[in-house]
């Protein structure tokens, strides 16, 4: 049996939302799980490179271990667990077109790709809620596994007692999306390292007033909240020195006509702009200017919300 999952690439935080929001972009990485017929091989992962993105990122997916410690062969394992069992020979392929380490959720796709085709090749004995419960424990947050899993933008919390919380929010689809992804890497290892362990009381209260903002902007599509709502003290100050001309894009843009924030992708490095249709070639522009004045490369994509979470795409 050979089970196929294409799973989308995601963007966390949105701003204020560290940790709690995420949205679905039409980047998609494809996990393909074959039981092989040989005994005794264990489970083989290999990493296909997408021409597409020879260009830009040549590493791609070569820093995934490819051994039983992978995050891949982890989320397998779990599944197996939960039903009683030990993971038995497995092929897996990873085709992937999602950049690693740039902040679009490339190992939540992969986590989540992997989970489920084995879970299909096992006749579905997780549910949703236990697959993002499995997959969260793999991830460490939920932020980029609820949307890879559901489509969208989704808030997600992780309970104490492991479960995750999830709703999915309708994004205005006028407002647009524009992913900037700079030519270098940074591990969410190292981004979430600088992120002190206590914060000040009142830049909790800020994130708290702008996360409230961020969803009531939303519901009623208010432009001059949601421009308010989609600034952060929780996180990016102090990933600003890790992503090299954040601080200056944030800058160059805010008199930008149409534009209505500007927010670190997940971990970083990766931009994500918020903004109205016209002037959309202006700002992109730019991006691309501040990031080549500091010898940085980006390719910048304006992306509709992709609606569908990780779908089967083959099962035989
Ligand atoms: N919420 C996470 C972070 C997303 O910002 O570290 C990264 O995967």
């Amino acid at each position: 049996m050979k089970v196929s999952v294409k799973v989308p690439a995601t963007s966390a935080n949105m701003g204020p939302g560290f940790d709690c929001l995420g949205i679905a972009l039409p980047i998609y990485n494809t996990v393909t799980i074959e039981e092989t017929v040989l005994p005794g091989t264990g489970i083989e992962i290999n990493i296909l490179k997408d021409d597409e993105l020879q260009e830009l990122d040549n590493l791609i997916m070569e820093n995934i271990p490819k051994d039983e410690n992978s995050i891949v062969y982890k989320a397998v394992e779990l599944l197996y667990n939960y039903i009683g069992q030990t993971p038995s020979e497995l092929k897996i392929n990873i085709q992937s077109q999602i950049p690693i380490a740039r902040g679009l959720g490339s190992s939540a796709a992969v986590i989540v790709g992997a989970l489920m085709a084995a879970n299909e090749l096992l006749g579905k004995p997780a549910d949703e809620a236990a697959l993002l419960s499995i997959a969260t424990e793999v991830e460490g947050h939920p932020d980029n596994i609820a949307p890879a899993i559901l489509g969208g933008m989704v808030m997600s919390s992780q309970e104490e007692d492991g479960s995750i919380l999830y709703r999915k929010i309708d994004w205005p689809e006028d407002w647009m999306l524009t992913i900037c992804i700079p030519d270098f890497e940074l591990a969410t290892e190292i981004s979430r390292s600088v992120i002190p362990k206590e914060v000040p009381l009142s830049d909790a209260v800020f994130n708290l007033k702008r996360s409230a903002m961020f969803i009531q902007a939303i519901h009623t599509h208010d432009e001059e909240l949601l421009k308010v709502a989609l600034h952060d003290k929780l996180h990016q100050p102090y990933r600003m020195k890790l992503v090299s001309g954040l601080k200056e894009i944030i800058e160059a843009l805010q008199h930008e006509e149409g534009y209505l924030g500007c927010v670190l992708s997940g971990a970083g490095p990766s931009i994500l702009v918020i903004s109205k249709q016209d002037n959309l070639d202006r700002i992109k522009s730019v991006v691309k200017e501040t990031w080549n004045n500091l010898n940085v490369n980006a390719d910048i994509r304006t992306l509709k919300v992709e609606q569908n979470g990780a779908e089967i795409i083959e099962n035989q």
